[in-house]
């Protein structure tokens, strides 16, 4: 089977684990690398969380280091989302892998240069590793397929009433991205607001009876307590809890499951009220060229289905 190459730039964070728990999961994805970025909690929260999870994962990829804080702004983590850890109130064993001794930006240039085939790369976090990769070395964008974006909405922040958690906590950086030329698919919450599983669902993860399938659910019980204890739009109630990340990585592997269309995307980065909205050009009135496909629709069974298949898929394979 031709593997797809991919680099998993996340910031984790609870719905960041799910993401990779699928890309681990699929035996057409070859992950290359994961750089970590702040966002969900701080560097050293989502550099501990990435190698431990990937341990527990029993997966021997390198894990590199990304930067401290955004670009200009002060970093503003999630932590009534995700927790003091990152990861809710999950404890992992303790890490058997090691960080690398290359920073992100070294280790994602040196893998993309290196590469025989253009990689896609899958960011799940804010776009600060990804801005400063582009600043420093533009002509890694050959070598990039495109970028699988969790991050944006057309119509309605999580931050603001304009902006997403990704792209307010670093704005410039993320127009760096969506203006570097690199095609971008975008997994905004106009889609990621559809991609939940449901409380049956959640039941059925749960009554797996495996010790990877009762830290997922022990992580996403976390995440709907603290959206319901903060009225956090990250999970609708009435519904369930709210997949974003794993959009990223599901795209990549089956984007038939999602809908989407090509259109012009700016980043706000000054606005007083609109910092860090993606200005998604939906009536084509910018006469600009399309440099994002912006998905809007999931098939939500299929999505979650694939979910519940890599629970169990991993629960075996790390014998847990
Ligand atoms: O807005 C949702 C995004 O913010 C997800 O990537 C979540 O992990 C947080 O980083
Ligand atoms: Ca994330």
């Amino acid at each position: 089977m031709k593997k797809i190459p991919v680099i998993i730039d996340c910031d984790p964070g609870i719905d960041d684990v799910m993401a990779l728990l699928l890309a681990f999961s699929r035996d057409d994805l070859d992950v290359k690398l994961i750089t970590t970025e702040p966002g969900n909690q701080t560097q050293d929260k989502t550099i501990y969380n990435a190698i431990a999870f990937t341990s527990y994962m029993k997966q021997n990829i390198e894990i590199a280091r990304g930067l401290n804080d955004p670009f200009f702004r002060e970093l503003e983590v999630a932590d009534k989302v995700h927790g003091e850890s990152g990861l809710g109130e999950v404890i992992l064993p303790e890490p058997t892998l090691l960080e690398s001794d290359r920073t992100a930006i070294n280790a994602l240039k040196e893998v993309l240069t290196e590469s025989e085939e253009p990689i896609v790369i899958i960011a799940t976090g804010p776009l600060t590793n990804i801005g400063a990769l582009l600043l420093a070395h533009p002509e890694v964008k050959e070598k990039i397929s495109y970028i699988s974006y969790m991050g944006g909405a057309a119509v309605a922040g999580n931050m603001s009433p304009f902006a997403e958690f990704n792209v307010y906590v670093d704005p410039h950086a993320a127009d760096i991205v969506f203006r570097s030329g690199v095609p971008i698919v975008m997994s905004g919450l106009d889609v990621t607001h559809k991609a939940y599983v449901n409380m049956a669902e959640l039941e059925k993860i749960e009554s797996m009876n495996t010790d990877l399938s009762e830290k997922i659910g022990s992580m996403l019980r976390f995440y709907i307590n603290t959206a319901k204890n903060n009225d956090f739009q990250d999970t609708d109630f009435e519904n369930g809890i709210r997949l974003h990340d794993l959009c990223a990585v599901s795209y990549v592997v089956t984007p038939d499951l999602f809908e989407g269309e090509d259109c012009f995307v700016a980043v706000e980065t000054e606005g007083r009220h609109t910092a860090g909205a993606t200005v998604v050009d939906y009536a084509y009135r910018s006469g600009k060229p399309h440099n994002v496909k912006v998905l809007h629709s999931v098939d939500r069974e299929a999505f979650v289905n694939q979910f519940m298949e890599a629970i169990e898929k991993m629960s075996n394979y790390i014998g847990q």
